[in-house]
């Protein structure tokens, strides 16, 4: 069984999909490794570490598909909307693709992946439960965002984070505030509070209060009732425009007060929501700093612009899409250990074996033989849901029976 994995093509891109520190769970599993030449270059990693590893170099892209059973990239066709076309091509009947392609976000891709009958994954559907954590590829590279956002926001703003006691003086903390306390958002408040800054977080979820709170930040309560905001997969639900009016209003207050704004709301296979408003970000002091990572889906702020810097009254906002790929090394290794845990987890045998009765397997895959299987994707796309085996219990949950 040859599992390959590729250059990535979208522009800026530097993760890899595979590292070579990871080969030896493969290969044990009875996989061999094929790597496209200079895939990891970007990363940090070169051919001749993923060689000492086990892997073979493979120069050409064509062979390296033509030569496997199974692809992993970092993003294919949705998530790489331009150049991930020209894989289209390289695609064939049954060949297994694992990556990112934005199934949510561009349904109409996952058709096109389809129509060339081959078996595609989406990463982005890992459901988010316990015996999937160590495959959902969607927190890992939150936590790397919601850490890089602070980053930038710290080199940004033309003060301090930490409060400092100096023969020149006292430096007051700067003041933090992050908006959405997911997985991004915690990360933010974490990495915030370590440099030093006060923190505040608001949620509309207020079950992240003792999260929060643990973190060392203050946990902002709105007068909004929301009942209850969670649905059941634990994601907010969406607000009511009379909910999300009262929302920005009161947020403005806090916004206006603080120096640093991170926002990371989101709400899955939706538009962002809007959070800030242009007036918010207006009563800013100079110099203060917003930080969208909800940028690629419109943004939680009004006068974010995805990937651009915006100056408004002196205040800078950031909308930077692809955070993950600013730290590829790590982004790299956290990704790649959440597709080869998922690729083992159909590896039975030394075999893929795609069992549908699977949770995680069933949800994950987006199309297989000419037809896209996800029935949140299938309604997206006006299509009838398939009939598909009943999903069985987890081995281990039998076991504690
Ligand atoms: P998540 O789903 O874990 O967290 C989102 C949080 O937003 C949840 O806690 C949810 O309750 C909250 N939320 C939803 N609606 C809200 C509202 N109206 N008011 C307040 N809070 C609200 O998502 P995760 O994984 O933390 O990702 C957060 C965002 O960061 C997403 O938009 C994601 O696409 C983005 N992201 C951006 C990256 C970048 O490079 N810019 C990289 C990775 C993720």
């Amino acid at each position: 069984m040859n599992v390959a994995v590729v250059r990535e093509t979208f522009p800026g891109e530097r993760r890899v999909a595979l590292v070579p520190t990871v080969l030896p769970m493969l290969t044990k599993a009875g996989w061999k490794v094929l790597v496209e030449s200079g895939a990891g270059e970007s990363a940090g990693f070169a051919d001749a570490d993923y060689e000492a590893a086990g892997a073979t170099i493979i120069a050409d892209r064509r062979s390296a598909f033509d030569q496997a059973e199974v692809v992993l990239q970092v993003r294919c066709l949705g998530a790489n909307p331009d150049a991930g076309r020209d894989d289209l091509s390289l695609l064939r009947p049954g060949l297994v693709i694992i990556g990112m392609c934005d199934p949510l976000g561009n349904p109409q891709a996952v058709r096109e992946l389809a129509d060339q009958k081959a078996t595609i994954f989406a990463m982005e559907m890992i459901p988010r439960i316990t015996r999937a954590q160590s495959m959902d590829v969607l927190s890992s590279m939150a936590t790397i965002a919601g850490y890089k956002a602070v980053l930038q926001a710290a080199d940004h703003l033309p003060k301090l984070f930490p409060m400092l006691m100096t023969a020149a003086g006292t430096l007051v903390a700067a003041k933090v505030l992050v908006i959405g306390a997911g997985v991004a958002g915690l990360q933010a408040i974490a990495s915030s509070r370590r440099l030093g800054a006060v923190v505040q977080a608001y949620d509309v979820r207020p079950v992240v209060k003792e999260q929060i709170e643990s973190l060392g930040a203050r946990f902002v309560e709105l007068k909004l009732d929301t009942g209850d905001a969670e649905d059941k997969g634990g994601y907010a639900k969406q607000l009511t425009d009379e909910q999300v009016k009262m929302q920005q209003q009161q947020l403005a207050d806090i916004v206006a007060d603080c120096d640093v704004c991170i926002t990371t709301a989101a709400i899955p296979g939706r538009p962002s929501p809007l959070l800030v408003t242009a007036d918010a970000v207006r009563r800013m002091r100079r110099g203060s700093v917003v930080v969208d990572l909800a940028a690629e889906r419109g943004g939680n702020c009004e006068l974010t612009v995805a990937d651009e810097i915006v100056v408004e009254g002196g205040v800078t906002l950031l909308g930077p899409t692809n955070l993950p790929s600013e730290v590829p090394q790590h982004a790299s290794q956290m990704y790649a250990k959440n597709l080869v845990t998922f690729l083992l987890h159909m590896t039975k045998d030394e075999k893929l074996d795609i069992d549908l009765k699977d949770e995680i397997i069933r949800d994950t895959l987006a199309a297989k033989d000419g037809q896209v299987q996800n029935d949140r994707l299938r309604d997206m796309l006006g299509l009838e849901p398939l009939v598909l085996p009943e999903t069985s219990p987890p081995i281990d949950h039998l076991a504690n029976e």
